[in-house]
């Protein structure tokens, strides 16, 4: 798998680092807040799953999926719900954790989806943010690492649902990439 990435952007030991910062900024943040966390499946599972365990409050954990990729490359804009009925979102600060905001088509979506059951606040963390203009702005609150406008797969993120087991985020070979 190592093999099919063009370079290594974070291993596993810079991530965990920086997963540690960001614990800490999301402990002092939520301290005293009833706190639901949101992860978006699949992407945010590994992510999800490190940083919930350096957060030594006492939260809810709930997990929706949603699609818009159909096996490409590039979003598609129409979302699919696969479960969106969180039982705990009304009156709770709600922190939804997704693995890169791309176009933001996802997260916004997700977002005024939930604001409909009435949380008292809604925050967003992203492993990455890749660097780019997009058509409706999305400023993420907690944000891990910001990357250039590349594909990357690695520690959650897939291509064609391959490598998301990879220890590391990397940038995928173009050869690879079918366009
Ligand atoms: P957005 O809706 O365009 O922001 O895209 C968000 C979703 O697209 C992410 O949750 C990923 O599943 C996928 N995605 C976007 N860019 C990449 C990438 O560079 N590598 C892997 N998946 C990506
Ligand atoms: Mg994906």
């Amino acid at each position: 798998m190592q093999d099919d990435l063009d370079r290594v952007l974070f291993d596993q030991a810079s991530i965990l680092r920086r997963l540690d910062e960001l614990a800490g900024q999301i402990t002092r943040d939520y301290r005293d807040r009833e706190l639901t966390v949101i992860a978006i499946l699949n992407g945010s599972l590994i992510f999800a799953a490190d940083l919930l365990r350096r957060i030594p409050l006492p939260l809810k954990l709930d997990c929706l999926s949603v699609a818009s990729y159909h096996g490409r490359w590039q979003t598609s804009g129409d979302m699919i719900f696969r479960q969106i009925s969180p039982p705990d979102v009304a009156g709770r600060h709600i922190l939804l954790l997704d693995d890169i905001l791309d176009s933001g088509l996802t997260i916004n979506a997700v977002r005024d989806k939930l604001h409909t059951a009435n949380p008292r606040s809604i925050r967003v963390c992203v492993l990455l943010r890749k660097l780019k203009t997009r058509a409706r702005a999305v400023e993420p609150d907690y944000v891990a690492f910001d990357i250039a406008d590349e594909f990357v797969v690695g520690y959650g993120l897939d291509y064609m649902e391959q490598y998301r087991n990879l220890p590391c985020i990397g940038v995928l070979r173009k050869d690879l990439l079918r366009q």
